[in-house]
């Protein structure tokens, strides 16, 4: 059924709150189940500072959602950035075949919380740009 490392990460999840001070964040959800997720990120220098999530969902969500930001911890955006749903998958000692689409949730509202990241960076260069002119 599920791995040890899962059932470890379901009952005590990882960074499970709600960020309030994130620089940005990323949710995402699967209409084929209804869950969904949010995930919060604080950066430094480039670096994930902090990272934290808000789950709706079943079992391996949950688990799936504290590896990564276990993985995420710590790292620079663009390696955060090439974190794949096999690399969620490994961590957890596998998931069942009928699970894995629940990965897709974890990594793809990382990755949406780095890229509105880089986009609001990006607006307010263009914004400090215009002033300055
Ligand atoms: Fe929906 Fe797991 S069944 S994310």
């Amino acid at each position: 059924m599920y791995s040890e490392k899962v059932m470890k990460h379901f009952l005590s999840p990882q960074n499970a709150y709600r960020m309030l001070d994130a620089d940005a964040e990323g949710s995402l959800g699967d209409p084929s189940c209804g869950d969904s997720l949010t995930m919060f990120i604080k950066v430094r220098d480039n670096y994930i500072e902090k990272i934290s999530y808000l789950a709706f969902g079943c079992c391996a969500l949950i688990a799936v959602s504290s590896m990564t930001t276990v993985l995420a911890m710590g790292e620079h955006l663009n390696d955060a950035l090439r974190i794949t749903e096999e690399d969620v998958i490994r961590a957890l000692d596998g998931l069942s075949p009928m699970k894995q689409h629940c990965s897709n949730l974890g990594v793809g509202a990382l990755r949406k919380a780095i890229n509105n990241y880089y986009e609001a960076k990006r607006q307010t260069e263009i914004l400090i740009k215009e002033v300055s002119r």
